[in-house]
């Protein structure tokens, strides 16, 4: 039995006490569990039933209770200033005293911590006074969730509880910046664009593009291709739309379209973030042969979105 509570002290107590508590984030739900525990955060690879032990984000109230567990130079400093509470997770070494969990960090030396922007969350960490590793609460290789029903349905069952937190503000995954090497590297793209980012600290490195070649799976697995799947076959840059297919659309439709979801009439780039793993699942869920999805522009969020679209769209195997 999967709980559906409302009030952040009950989930708190949960999490204290070893068990798995989902719960709303401005980017995707996340799967939370006690990161100084071995045996809570085994038991989160378990749930999702991840075939690899992916080093996750720990989540903190504040910058402060993060500095505690890795050293932050004026890099992080800057970007926790300009960026936390948000959507930006930096990759920084571990301190000598770091109380996380081995296994929570895949036995790195390198931790990756994030403060969230949205008030439940915030509660709850503060509720809690521990910190919280939690990756999305998806199964693995599927899409992210966005809301407490799309947590149920994907975990209903396999954990103690959801905090219920609404529709994620966002939608689509923390930016996470490595500051643990000399240079500054782009890690994922995700909801702050690396345009702020640079900014503040000045040029950041960015890998390999996906299809170039193998290196970024080793500096993140979480970059592993084919890592926000939708099940149906899905085509990008989309000109024109098959009678079998739905419309992945980004501003006015397609013409022919049958069944569309649209990210963004008006082609609000935010818009289309917030909507687009919602949108993703829906499509998927409509018994078509495929989904033919619209082109996004590259600036702004649209990166970010191409990445998860390009990831959507590569073969399951
Ligand atoms: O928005 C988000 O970041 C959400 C919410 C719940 O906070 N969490 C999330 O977690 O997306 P997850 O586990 O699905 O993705 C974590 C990403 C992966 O790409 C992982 O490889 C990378 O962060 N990562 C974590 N620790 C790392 C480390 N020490 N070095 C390099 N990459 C790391
Ligand atoms: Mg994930």
């Amino acid at each position: 039995m999967t709980t559906l509570l409302d009030d952040p002290l009950d989930a708190a107590a949960l999490l204290r006490a070893g068990a798995l508590v989902a719960f709303a984030t401005e980017t995707v739900y996340g799967l939370g569990a006690d990161a100084r525990n071995g045996t809570a955060v085994a038991a989160i690879f378990e749930a999702k039933g991840r075939p690899h032990f992916n080093p996750l984000i720990c989540h903190f109230p504040d910058a402060e209770s993060a500095w505690a567990e890795v050293r932050a130079d004026g890099r992080a400093l800057a970007l926790a200033a300009a960026f936390w509470p948000g959507p930006l997770t930096l990759v920084l070494p571990r301190r000598a005293d770091c109380r996380i969990d081995l296994l929570a960090g895949a036995g790195l030396d390198t931790l990756a911590v994030r403060v969230p922007a949205h008030d439940g969350a915030l509660a709850l960490l503060r509720a809690a006074a521990i910190p919280i590793a939690a990756p999305s609460a998806n199964r693995s290789g599927r899409i992210s969730p966005t809301t407490s029903a799309h947590v149920i349905s994907e975990l209903g069952g396999r954990i103690a509880a959801v905090l219920e937190g609404g529709d994620c503000a966002v939608g689509l995954e923390s930016t996470v910046l490595d500051l643990a090497g000399g240079g500054a590297v782009l890690l994922r793209p995700g909801g702050v664009p690396v345009e702020a980012i640079e900014a503040v600290i000045g040029p950041v490195g960015r890998p390999l593009p996906l299809h170039a070649g193998p290196a970024p799976t080793l500096r993140s697995p979480g970059m592993m291709l084919s890592h926000y799947a939708p099940s149906l076959p899905l085509r990008l840059n989309a000109t024109e739309v098959g009678g079998d297919e739905a419309l992945l659309a980004f501003g006015p439709p397609l013409p022919g379209a049958a069944r569309v979801f649209q990210l963004s009439e008006s082609r609000d780039l935010t818009e289309a973030a917030s909507r687009l793993f919602a949108g993703l699942r829906a499509l998927d869920e409509l018994g078509v042969c495929g989904i033919a999805a619209m082109p996004v522009p590259g600036e702004g969020l649209g990166p970010a979105i191409r990445d998860r679209l390009i990831r959507a769209a590569e073969p399951k195997n």
